[in-house]
């Protein structure tokens, strides 16, 4: 098939666009920065960057692989594809694990996404201006315990998402994308600036992200660069696999994936030089964990010249990499319904956003009413749907699409999709797809789990 029944992007551009509006989210401004905190800087940005290139990348380049041999959603491809190649038709499971894996990260990714939406108003009414580390997180604290707050902006996220999942591929996807995108890059590069001139404190900042701290960078850091680097490239679901459907033929698969894991990174780079020095400068602890990005930067914002402002586009930015991010997540679960029940667009839309922001009601709670509620042990309802996704069902489905594309699918199909790619990169992936990437996820998986 030449053409998705769901519509194509307008350009190689477009895709990439797209596929970075999908990369580029919370993993890269809210998490990356804290988890390298955590696990000592410049070291874990090795092993960050280790696990992109070796294993993001591969495994991105399958997934685009399959479903632009599929055009369909990812369920439908898997079945289209498992039949084409005579493999087994067990193989489907990845796509079915991906849409409910998508329902999960969707589901709290919104409630998260709903406290950065929250955060660009606050920051924008002022209330941080001058204000102390005490009252920072007293405000954290009273915004997230109040259980109407959390569903309010959870609720209103969930709408925008739903919003421009309805309007489809070339009207919502692209059209979003395409405004939000440059945006999100300038936006970016001007904090950046500005953290560099204004904090004082750039160098420490950059020394903080690049220089060698082994003593820091535990055994679990391995797990948590590889579980970050599935995260942030929307890899395991079939998130790109259904972008990867509307991709028109004859764009290069490895040359895009390449320049989409570049972008990525960059964004999660800057964030830390953005993050970093404002953190230095107002001697704050760059190991604050989840709420670095809510208590300490407001905190500092409130202290700066110009703060208010720049606080105010920070979370702009925030909210414009969130949402783009949102509509990916869904996509796999919208387009199947539209395939399998024949829905129109708005319908599958809705029946999506109302079902992930049902199940987001349960990580709402889970900071107010439900904080003593536990759904796997010692773990909220919020952390199980981030566990179980996250490091469960996102690494193994990597696992099944590599092995998959490396193994079962007709080589045939992968070769048309590779075609004017060099041999000697066909051969490389080859072996990174088949082998290296699945026995490096296996291992962390089963580490995981074990340690
Ligand atoms: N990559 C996004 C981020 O960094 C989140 C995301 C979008 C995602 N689509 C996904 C994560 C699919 C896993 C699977 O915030």
């Amino acid at each position: 098939m030449s053409e998705s029944t769901h519509g194509m992007w307008s350009s190689r551009l477009m895709f990439i666009l797209a596929a970075a509006g999908s990369a580029v989210g919370l993993g890269n401004i809210w998490r990356f920065p804290y988890v390298a905190g955590e696990n000592g800087g410049g070291t874990f940005v090795i092993a960050y960057l280790a696990c992109i290139f070796l294993i993001g990348v591969p495994i991105m380049i399958a997934e685009i692989v399959l479903g632009r041999a599929g055009r369909k959603s990812p369920i439908n491809t898997m079945q289209d594809l498992t039949a084409r190649s005579g493999a087994r038709s067990g193989w489907q499971v990845i796509g079915w694990m991906g849409a409910i894996a998508g329902f999960m990260i969707l589901s709290f990714y919104s409630v998260i996404a709903g406290w950065s939406l929250a955060y660009l108003f606050e920051m924008a009414s002022g209330v941080f201006v001058g204000a102390g580390g005490d009252f920072a997180s007293a405000q954290f604290g009273g915004f997230t315990g109040n259980v109407w707050v959390v569903v309010g902006w959870h609720s209103l996220f969930m709408l925008l998402t739903t919003f421009i999942a309805a309007r489809g591929v070339g009207k919502g996807l692209e059209a979003t994308v395409k405004c939000l995108m440059p945006a999100l890059f300038v936006l970016l590069i001007l904090l950046v600036f500005w953290a560099a001139i204004s904090s004082g404190h750039f160098v420490e900042g950059m020394s903080f992200l690049f220089a060698f701290k082994t003593d820091q960078f535990s055994g679990d850091s391995m797990l948590i660069a590889m579980g970050q680097a599935f995260f942030t490239l929307s890899l395991g679901m079939g998130a790109i696999m259904a972008y990867g459907a509307y991709l028109p033929k004859g764009t290069s698969i490895v040359s895009s994936a390449v320049t989409i894991a570049v972008l990525d990174t960059a964004v999660a780079l800057l964030s830390g030089m953005v993050i970093f020095p404002i953190v230095f400068a107002h001697g704050l602890e760059p190991s604050a964990g989840p709420g670095l990005m809510f208590i300490t930067l407001p905190l500092a914002f409130g202290q700066m010249a110009g703060g208010q402002l720049f606080g105010t586009l920070f979370f702009l930015l925030v909210s414009f990499a969130a949402i783009t991010s949102a509509i990916s997540i869904g996509e796999p679960a919208v387009a199947w319904l539209v395939e399998k029940v024949k829905v129109t667009r708005v319908t599958g839309a809705i029946a999506i956003g109302g079902l992930a922001w049902l199940l987001g009601l349960g990580s709402a709670f889970s900071f107010n009413i439900w904080s003593d509620v536990t759904l796997l042990p010692g773990r909220s309802f919020f952390d199980t749907m981030d566990f179980v996704s996250n490091n469960v069902i996102l690494p193994l489905g990597g696992i099944l699409i590599g092995l998959f594309a490396g193994w079962f699918l007709d080589q045939q199909i992968l070769a048309e999709q590779l075609e004017g790619t060099p041999e000697i990169v066909i051969k490389l992936l080859r072996v990174l797809m088949r082998v290296i990437a699945p026995v490096c996820i296996f291992v962390v998986f089963v580490m995981t789990f074990v340690g």
